[in-house]
């Protein structure tokens, strides 16, 4: 049996992880014919679960669909039924979305896994590669929602939830075959469970400034969602004079301004974003008396984001008070800022410097991942892969092959010195 001290061998050029991630950027693994939309449990979701599941199995893998509808594949360690080191990312994706969010995560679990596998090398742990169902939040109004059930952190399932054709969570879970009263048996127990690495394109510009193909995340910021409704009156649009409309689109625009305004006041980290917005009735001979909008607010620390939201928050209520119109807040998330494990996340970076010869570039992600739930599980860590221009939730994400395979070999490199040198109490490894 080959040693699991030593370094990977090389790679091929060419990432097979790149390629399929390329292959299921359209359709039948895109709900759209044009461009890449993979919504929770779409068709396009199961097609992709189909195609994904071939190849962990290819990759000498078992595979399951949980009861939350994530993906996963299994691969024994030495002793049947240990706990496992998780490895996982996202299925699903934004609309109009990029190739490599998420997906490259899972994809490259499964060439990790492929790997030991090729050499007939068994860990003293087990590998699950999990790809989860729905961490964007793209198809109902909810994240995380699936990496929460495994983590254990779902207390009630949003079952009334709707998504965009008025179809509710409930009858989507009925028209998969997953029962709505068996979700939250997707929860791992702590024991079962090792750590949880999760690889991601980095979505933004730091490495590629750097010149470093792959980097380590230190931490992932806070963030919080929103749902804002401002309700005014529809009026006709030739007769209403401007004096006594109550325009619930120009309200909505007055607070967007504001919301931009607060958070580019802030300090770097603070983000906040308006993303959607939804005008009723709806027509151009109609004062809109209905605008609804997202609300996206980031930072490093739960302190710079609260205080964003609690100005942001007061801005809203001036706003729609002086137009006379109502405004309803709904906070739909709230993930506080979520360190990784410093242990792993050092054995990372001693992992990159072996790997690419240079110091690993540490960063925070202000992205969210799935590693922000499973930290509530257990330790968790996540290598970062350059990307174009920084560029992602846009068709134009683009990564290049040779850092994919630094990835791997990171990866791979991490792996086997931690099922050298484990990162945790021997006895943690019993079942
Ligand atoms: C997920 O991509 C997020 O950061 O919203
Ligand atoms: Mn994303
Ligand atoms: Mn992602």
């Amino acid at each position: 049996m080959p040693s699991l001290h030593g370094q990977p061998e090389a790679l091929p050029t060419d990432s097979r992880a790149v390629k399929r991630c390329d292959q299921l950027g359209a359709h039948p693994f895109s709900d759209t014919q044009d461009g890449l939309f993979r919504a929770y449990l779409s068709d396009a979701y199961k097609a992709t679960c189909t195609q994904v599941a071939q190849w962990m199995h290819e990759a000498g893998m078992t595979s399951r669909m949980d009861a939350a509808g994530n993906l996963i594949g299994r691969y024994e360690g030495q002793t049947p039924g240990a706990p496992a080191l998780l490895i996982g990312s996202h299925l699903d994706s934004v609309r109009n979305a990029g190739r490599y969010d998420g997906m490259l995560g899972v994809m490259l679990g499964i060439e990790v896994v492929a790997h030991f596998a090729a050499q007939g090398l068994r860990l003293p742990f087990a590998l699950e590669v999990i790809g989860f169902g729905d961490e964007e939040g793209s198809r109902f109004p909810t994240s995380m929602l699936t990496s929460r059930a495994v983590a254990g952190t779902l207390d009630a399932l949003p079952l009334d939830a709707v998504d965009a054709n008025g179809t509710t969570l409930r009858d989507v879970l009925h028209s998969n075959g997953l029962d709505p009263a068996r979700y939250l048996e997707a929860a791992y127990k702590p024991q079962q469970v090792l750590a949880y690495l999760e690889a991601h394109i980095e979505q933004g510009p730091v490495l590629e400034a750097a010149n470093m193909g792959v980097g380590v995340v230190t931490a992932i910021a806070a963030q919080y969602r929103f749902k804002v409704s401002m309700q005014g009156v529809a009026g006709h649009a030739g007769t209403m004079p401007m004096s006594l409309r109550k325009d619930a689109l120009a309200a909505a625009a007055q607070a967007i301004a504001a919301i931009e305004r607060i958070g580019a006041s802030g300090p770097e980290d603070l983000v906040a974003t308006v993303g959607q917005l939804c005008v009723g009735p709806g027509a151009s001979n109609v004062v809109p008396g209905q605008a609804t909008f997202s609300l996206d607010i980031r930072a490093g620390t739960a302190q710079v984001r609260d205080k964003a939201a609690t100005e942001i928050c007061a801005a809203l209520h001036t706003i729609a008070q002086q137009r006379g119109i109502t405004l309803a807040l709904e906070r739909q998330n709230d993930l506080p800022p979520t360190p990784c494990d410093p242990d792993l996340t050092e054995r990372l970076a001693t992992s990159v410097a072996r790997v690419t010869g240079h110091t690993a570039r540490r960063l925070v992600s202000g992205a969210g991942h799935d590693a922000m739930v499973m930290a509530a599980l257990t330790p968790v860590c996540m290598v970062f892969i350059r990307c174009k221009e920084g560029i992602s939730h846009n068709p134009a994400e683009a990564v290049r092959h040779d850092d994919a395979q630094q990835a791997l070999l990171v990866m791979l490199d991490f792996i086997r010195t931690l099922a050298a040198s484990p990162a945790q109490e021997p006895t943690e490894f019993s079942a």
